[in-house]
């Protein structure tokens, strides 16, 4: 089996970050999103992997190297911008050849891992088999219907009126006869190639179409709110490990990793808390919920729920909370007496200030 990840597309929603980092890139308790999904598909023993990769592709490639730090071969594969789902498996064809593949969103996380929908794909090999879990407002997803024992009997795309609570989640098997179907279907009115229209062509060709309930936990982080509570999913798991170097004058309560290099100083850190190598933190109280990435410095801050990106640093801001901080920012006192705020902000970025 090969596998084909997804990690081109617009990120639109997760702007201004999308504007400067491919949002598959975006921190999860300080290690990129992409990275799960790359873990859970050699977890499945597949070590040939393709990843789609838009304008971004350096930084992509950067991230994932050639992919022996996880055991496998990535090709990335250029798309010239976002054609849709079913255009990637398309431009994958060379790669893929006849070989049964995984195709797995770059945006997803689904931290208990993959192993047993593909032992379900595996024993059966239906010419697709998709993954659905119930979501409580289905219109902003793929949606399936099944038929009383479970076999598929129909897909929409983002549906006004949904047919049911089944959401289609970023992780779909397929034979090789998907490459008949894709070569079919016609762009959708958005002007993209839906792959919940292959897969429906699939259908009413006669193919076999599977579907496996996931009841575990599941994010796609293509929203802000959503990385924040994918962050606090993760955080929750979090065992204590000090590397780095706590003063006598700071405390550390509950699950809190201090990596490598990071000093806590005069500070009280309440976990979970991820403390990043080489960070400072100083005078201030963090957490609970907080991921700090590598080489930020922190003075005289109170931060909860949050995540801080590499390179930012963050001085005498007392209450800040459900915060994404991007790499490298720098927010602080004004150098001038007047009481003002003075905001350099990019575009599409969201700021809420206490009145
Ligand atoms: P989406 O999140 O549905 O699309 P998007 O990245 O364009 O996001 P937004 O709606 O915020 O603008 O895409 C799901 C995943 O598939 C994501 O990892 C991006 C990837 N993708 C591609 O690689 N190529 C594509 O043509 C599309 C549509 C998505």
């Amino acid at each position: 089996m090969k596998a084909l990840v997804l990690s081109g597309g617009a990120g639109t929603r997760l702007r201004p970050f999308s504007y400067s980092m491919p949002k598959q890139l975006i921190p999860i308790v300080n290690k990129p999103v992409l990275e799960y999904a790359v873990e859970n598909i050699v977890d499945l023993g597949v070590s040939d992997i393709a990843v789609i990769v838009g304008d971004r592709a350096a930084q992509i490639t950067e991230a994932l190297g050639d992919g022996s730090r996880f055991g496998a071969r990535i090709t990335p594969i250029h798309q010239d911008r976002p054609r849709g789902l079913a255009h990637c498996v398309e431009l994958a064809r060379p790669f893929l050849g006849d070989d049964d593949f995984v195709m797995y969103l770059g945006d997803n996380m689904l931290p208990e891992g993959i192993t047993k929908i593909a032992e379900e794909f595996r024993a059966d090999r239906p010419a697709a088999q998709i993954v659905v879990s119930k979501v409580p407002d289905p219109r902003a997803f793929g949606v399936a219907e099944l038929d009383a024992d479970g076999a598929v009997v129909g897909l929409e795309e983002k549906p006004n009126r949904p047919r049911s609570d089944l959401a289609l989640i970023g992780v779909y098997f397929f034979t090789s006869a998907v490459h008949q179907a894709v070569a079919a279907i016609e762009p959708s009115a958005r002007g993209e190639l839906e792959i919940t229209d292959a897969i429906q062509w699939l259908l009413t060709h006669g193919h076999g179409v599977k579907a496996g309930e996931y009841d575990g936990y599941w994010k796609d982080t293509g929203k802000a709110d959503d990385v924040l509570e994918c962050n606090r999913h993760l955080l929750g798991a979090l065992n204590r490990r000090v590397d780095g170097d706590v003063d006598a004058a700071s405390e550390l309560v509950g699950p809190v990793v201090v990596e490598h290099g990071a000093r806590v100083v005069r500070s009280r850190i309440v976990g979970p808390v991820v403390i990043g190598a080489g960070t400072l933190v100083e005078d201030s109280r963090i957490g609970p919920d907080t991921s700090i990435a590598r080489d930020c410095v922190l003075r005289a801050t109170q931060l909860t729920d949050s995540i801080v990106m590499a390179g930012a640093s963050i001085t005498q801001v007392p209450g800040l909370h459900g915060s994404l901080i991007g790499r490298s920012a720098s927010i602080g006192p004004s150098d001038h007496a007047e009481a003002h705020h003075r905001l350099v902000v990019g575009d599409h970025t969201h700021v809420e200030v206490a009145a």
